[in-house]
């Protein structure tokens, strides 16, 4: 577990692009699990740059994202499907059929799950999963309980979730209650996990996720069990960590 502290929200960007980069360098076939939300955003914004630049090409590369709302469409404004579209996807030279987000709409989610589950496995495994935390420690959608669940699967979002998720949409009363989201084991299953948490909002959950006992009731903290896992933080995220 390594943790790697910068300064501000466009250096963790930088840096997390670079891991990303360099995974592309290593392996151009490379199978990325990718996330959505604000803190990604400088990292693709860097990743766009490179790519504009001719230095990093995306052709062979494949994706998995990590979650999708249930019940909006996708074409949505605020659907997974439509953000990675409009900040990645679009200004590189990504094969559409090689990027995937797992089915918020499924009529049958479970079957859709887990055939999300087992096309990551036919594509040889994640090599590096990138990932955001959410204020009470999620990762994904996996949300605060009393397990750590397995595949990917449907969850009902908690409060504190919803409340997060509002700035993107009209209203709080508009936030999709539930969402599909990949499972821990999936997430634990990538060969390299790259957490990034910026600003001082994310520095409890950074604390818990570190410096507490691994529990499911904060998610993130058993990235600290994975061979392979780096947390990004910026200095207002690092600021409650004690060592
Ligand atoms: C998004 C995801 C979530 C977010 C988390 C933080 O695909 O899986 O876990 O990473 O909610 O969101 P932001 O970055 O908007 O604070």
């Amino acid at each position: 577990m390594q943790v790697v502290i910068v300064k501000n929200a466009e250096q963790a960007g930088q840096a997390v692009a670079t891991l990303i980069a360099a995974q592309i360098y290593t392996k151009p076939d490379c199978v990325l699990g990718l996330a959505t939300g604000s803190t990604p955003i400088p990292a693709y914004q860097t990743l766009i740059g490179m790519h504009k630049e001719g230095l990093l090409d995306f052709s062979k590369v494949k994706s998995y994202n990590l979650d999708e709302y249930v019940g909006i469409s996708y074409e949505h404004e605020c659907s997974y499907h439509r953000f990675m579209q409009d900040e990645l996807f679009n200004h590189v030279n990504i094969k559409p059929e090689n990027t995937h987000v797992p089915d918020g709409n499924a009529e049958d989610i479970p079957s859709t799950a887990a055939a999300y589950d087992a096309a990551i496995v036919a594509a040889g495994g994640i090599d590096l999963q990138l990932l955001g935390i959410g204020h009470n420690g999620h990762i994904g959608f996996n949300e605060p309980g009393s397990e750590f669940i397995y595949g990917c699967h449907k969850v009902e979002l908690s409060q504190s979730t919803i409340e997060a998720n509002t700035r993107f949409f009209d209203s709080e009363a508009d936030v999709p209650r539930a969402a599909v989201t990949l499972g821990i084991g999936s997430i634990m299953n990538a060969r390299q996990v790259v957490l990034v948490a910026t600003g001082e909002g994310k520095a409890e959950a950074v604390r818990r996720s570190l410096e507490e006992d691994v529990s499911p009731m904060c998610q993130a903290s058993i990235l600290r069990t994975h061979p392979n896992a780096i947390f990004v933080l910026d200095e207002a995220a690092a600021s409650k960590l004690s060592r």
